[in-house]
């Protein structure tokens, strides 16, 4: 079977890259880790990345000011050297203008820590428990060029307690992400291999 090549873009932490390589372990997952990149030096998911045998890139917001056209274009030309396929944001905090999304369209999937399309942006957990709603949750969906706004692929939900704080929400939630994100992404890599095909 061949797979489609996965690159996974992270800033931080980087659980839920390591649930997505974890579930890539599998020969019958459609997708190949081939590169993991952080706009972050001090990520912490580089070295796990490197624990698992992928490769990792930095591309540092930072060394472009506030030209993000330019961090994109750097971006996207480690990831065509790559030959990525397709792209999982996994806690990538910049926002991508219209010409990523543009470029890699129908390509980019991202999971946000809310039932969207309830609470995009950040903050989701407090503003659930604000909001005194009855249950939160995660979803994974496709990126288009408004923030959390693409079609939802899959979501998890959990019930909001009385006593919930937005970061014992969090600590329910992030479970439900690293069950949620391998699954969903799977599914996604499926359609677009139809799609593909489809084309052929
Ligand atoms: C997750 O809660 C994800 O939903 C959000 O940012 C967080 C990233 O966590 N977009 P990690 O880096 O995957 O551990």
């Amino acid at each position: 079977m061949s797979k489609l090549k996965l690159a996974i873009l992270i800033s931080g932490r980087g659980s839920n890259m390591q649930s997505i390589l974890e579930a890539a372990k599998d020969e019958a997952y459609p997708l190949k880790p081939e590169l993991v990149l952080s706009n972050r030096p001090e990520a912490a998911g580089l070295s796990v990345a490197g624990m698992f045998g992928v490769q990792s890139r930095i591309v540092n917001h930072k060394d472009f000011g506030s030209d993000r056209l330019k961090f994109e274009k750097t971006v996207d030309a480690v990831l065509k050297a790559h030959n990525i396929d397709m792209i999982a944001l996994a806690g990538f905090m910049r926002i991508l203008t219209p010409w990523f999304v543009g470029e890699w369209a129908g390509r980019l999937v991202n999971i946000h820590p809310s039932l969207l399309p309830k609470y995009p942006g950040l903050n989701t957990h407090q503003r659930a428990i604000d909001a005194r709603d009855v249950e939160a949750g995660c979803s994974v969906h496709w990126v288009t060029e408004g923030v959390d706004e693409g079609q939802v692929i899959a979501q998890s939900s959990v019930t909001i307690s009385a006593q919930e704080t937005a970061q014992s929400l969090a600590d329910k939630i992030l479970p439900l992400e690293h069950d949620l994100y391998p699954l969903a992404l799977a599914k996604a890599a499926n359609e677009l291999m139809q799609r593909d095909g489809a084309q052929n």
